[in-house]
């Protein structure tokens, strides 16, 4: 089954095969924009590493603009990286509300169309549960079909569409 796996900087090899495979495109949840020359080297993973440890300390105050989010890994049952998902602990900057929302997730090209997005996203909300959070807001671009199905199918409710992103809301 899928699982959401946290980061762990002695399987270098595993994630770098899956950024590979993005190609650059859509690596939505894995904290790459934070990476200047994000690739997948050794010298990006530690920065990554660096940069997705400081945010998920919640004892840690964090440069504006940033939230504290937890980043995990998505896995199948052979522990291969089959994506990555980015779990916010708030959208309290105006780009999370407007845009960004509580979760960003992508699962790599070769590993679509199998549910791993729909079950990262049910165990993400369990998450967002033990963090307390009553709701959580997704959002994704008005064409983007996979997503928002992947959305729908768990549980989340149209409100509208904003700066050209669908916005929906889950209750917990
Ligand atoms: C969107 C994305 C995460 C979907 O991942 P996935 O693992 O292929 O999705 P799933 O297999 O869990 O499918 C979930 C639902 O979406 C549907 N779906 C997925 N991709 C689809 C596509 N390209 N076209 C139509 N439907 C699609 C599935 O059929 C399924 O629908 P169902 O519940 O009605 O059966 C993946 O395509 C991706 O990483 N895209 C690039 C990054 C991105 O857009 N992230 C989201 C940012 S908001």
């Amino acid at each position: 089954m899928t699982a959401l796996t946290p980061p762990s900087g002695d399987r270098f090899d595993a994630w770098a095969d899956c950024v590979r495979d993005f190609d650059g495109v859509g690596l939505a949840g894995s904290g790459s924009w934070q990476v200047q020359g994000f690739g997948p080297t050794r010298e990006s993973f530690e920065t990554l590493l660096e940069h997705t440890r400081a945010e998920s300390d919640t004892g840690r105050d964090l440069q504006d603009g940033h939230v504290h989010c937890d980043y995990f890994w998505v896995t199948d049952p052979d522990e291969v990286v089959v994506g990555f998902l980015a779990m916010r602990h708030s959208i309290d900057t105006d780009f999370l509300r407007t845009q960004g929302g509580h979760i960003g997730y992508s699962i790599r090209p070769s590993h679509r169309r199998q549910g791993h997005a729909a079950r990262a996203l049910g165990l993400a909300l369990n998450h967002a549960r033990m963090l307390g959070l009553g709701h959580v807001l997704l959002t994704c671009d008005e064409d983007n079909v996979g997503s928002i199905r992947t959305i729908e199918s768990q549980g989340g409710d149209f409100e509208r569409i904003l700066i050209g992103k669908r916005r929906y809301w889950i209750d917990l």
